[in-house]
């Protein structure tokens, strides 16, 4: 079994872009700069853009953190991202979800410069990732795609079965393995909440992408001897022996799940560091699609 180790993976593609940016430096061209939005205080969302920040300082990018308050309006977050969208200093901005009920997602991401959109969330952007133009391809499955890559599992011809039909994960995975190209070239079948027999359909795959969010769902029955095996969930799970009170779980039961993988990504330390290393790509592009 091949452990797909997302904290050494994502140490590496941070490396190549601080490489990339001290080149840009050294040549006088400005380095990209990230914003993030933050609305109030939420404990997880604070670690979070906390992290993307201090990631963009190690890879030498500018950073700017914008905080706003919790019970900001809508109107106002909107002439936020408005300021945002004309400031040609900055190459890509997020907006960290989820926001206070009271403000409208999707109104705030369709305001998002497709541009600028470097979390890949608008229609714009997730069109062109389906028709294969280049697009902003939302951190997650940018970040699992590069797993399969860099550890050349094989994907070509194989079949692939997906758990989870997210905008974020899901959804846009299915689409980029059944696309030609590296991690490709796939038999995709997109499996959720209200599929049948779901254990027959992931005895068959050569692959599968949990991505539903029920801790340690996928046990070693449901899995094929020699399946690769990627694991998106992160659920919080109360226990006491614990000194946060709770322990990080997947979606898969991976002990005993990895006696018959090829290959597995572990929780933590799999997808999850993944994802940062994949929002600094995408800003790094936006620099240079920019230009
Ligand atoms: N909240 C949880 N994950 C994400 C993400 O990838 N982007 C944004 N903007 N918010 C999130």
């Amino acid at each position: 079994m091949i452990l797909l180790d997302g904290k050494t993976t994502s140490q590496q593609i941070k490396e190549e872009i601080k490489e990339t940016v001290s080149k840009m430096k050294s040549h006088g061209e400005k380095v990209p700069h990230l914003a993030a939005v933050l609305v109030g205080n939420d404990g997880a969302s604070l670690t979070y853009v906390g992290s993307k920040v201090r990631s963009c300082e190690y890879v030498g990018f500018d950073s700017t953190l914008i905080r706003l308050d919790e019970n900001i309006s809508e109107e106002a977050l909107l002439e936020q991202i408005d300021t945002l969208n004309k400031d040609n200093a900055l190459d890509g901005y997020i907006v960290q979800l989820p926001l206070p009920k009271h403000i409208n997602e999707e109104k705030i991401l369709l305001a998002i410069d497709p541009k600028k959109d470097v979390d890949g969330f608008h229609p714009a952007n997730f069109g062109r990732m389906a028709l294969e133009l280049d697009a902003f391809i939302p951190a997650t499955p940018y970040g699992i795609m590069q797993l399969l890559e860099r550890y050349n599992v094989p994907t070509s011809g194989k079949h692939c079965v997906v758990v989870g039909r997210s905008h974020i994960v899901g959804r846009p995975i299915s689409i980029l393995m059944s696309q030609k190209g590296a991690a490709g070239n796939a038999t995709v079948t997109v499996a959720h909440s209200r599929t049948e027999n779901l254990a027959d359909l992931t005895r068959q795959a050569d692959i599968i992408v949990m991505a539903l969010g029920i801790p340690e769902y996928l046990t070693a029955d449901m899995v094929k001897e020699g399946a690769a095996i990627i694991d998106v969930g992160i659920t919080r799970v109360e226990d006491d022996k614990h000194p946060k009170g709770y322990v990080i779980k997947g979606d898969v039961a991976y002990d005993e799940v990895a006696q018959k993988a090829s290959y597995i990504t572990p929780v933590p330390g799999g997808v999850g560091p993944m994802t940062i290393a994949m929002l600094l790509k995408n800003t790094l592009l936006a620099r240079q699609w920019n230009k």
